[in-house]
């Protein structure tokens, strides 16, 4: 095949392209599958309890994600603010991934035992009695929806089941009773306080 005829086709000069650029992806993407760097929990990466995975649910309900990221990235900046950068290792149970890359608030990867229980039910009910400045909407309602946990244990087995997300039987036996009655804060306050955890020293 001479050069003239693919210079002179687009369709077919199209298609060449497709493929050249894809083994570069390959060369780029496939490799991370079998590093275990990022596919193996990091050390001490605990899954979500049934109380926090509730409170995860409700987070992505709220689109709390759409203003708030959880990764941070390996420069300067961010580590001096928020703490030691993201690995790959804390997210491997985390499905959907929350990295995100849009910060009208802060990045949240850390934020876990930074502020009290008690903080953080204020700032979400009202951010503006602890951060007069915020613009972050509040979300009262949650502190008044309770939930009934009839879902709780469904998660959970699909984790184990489908993601390898290694919950007991007892774990899931245990979700419902562990949620029933709790409030939707107290499921997002949960969660919010088990995040960054496993964060590498
Ligand atoms: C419209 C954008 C927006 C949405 C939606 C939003 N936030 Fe925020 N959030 C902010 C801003 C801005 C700040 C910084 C000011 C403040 O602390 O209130 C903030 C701060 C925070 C902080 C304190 C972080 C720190 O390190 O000081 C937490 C925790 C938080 N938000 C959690 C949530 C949760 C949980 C939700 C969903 C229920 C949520 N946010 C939804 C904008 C938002």
């Amino acid at each position: 095949m001479k050069h003239e005829t693919i210079e002179k086709n687009i369709g077919l000069m199209g298609i060449l392209t497709l493929i050249v650029i894809s083994f570069g992806g390959l060369a780029e993407i496939v490799p991370l599958f079998f590093l275990k760097e990022t596919t193996q929990p990091v050390e001490g990466l605990k899954p979500y309890t049934a109380l926090q995975m509730e409170g995860r649910d409700i987070y992505i309900r709220e689109g709390c994600n759409v203003c708030h990221s959880q990764m941070v990235r390996p420069f300067r900046a961010e580590t001096e603010r928020y703490g030691s950068y993201s690995v790959a290792g804390e997210h491997v149970w985390e499905h959907p991934f929350l990295w995100g890359s849009k910060r009208t608030g802060p990045d949240l990867a850390r934020v876990g035992g930074r502020y009290s229980d008690e903080w953080h039910r204020v700032h979400l009910i009202n951010p503006r009695d602890v951060v007069p400045e915020s613009n972050m909407p509040g979300f009262p309602w949650l502190a008044e929806n309770t939930l009934d946990g009839e879902l709780t244990a469904k998660k959970l087995r699909i984790f184990k089941d489908y993601f390898d997300v290694p919950y007991t039987e007892e774990q899931i036996e245990n979700a419902q009773a562990e949620v029933a009655g709790k409030t939707e804060l107290d499921a997002v306050v949960a969660y919010l306080q088990s995040l960054g955890h496993a964060a590498p020293k």
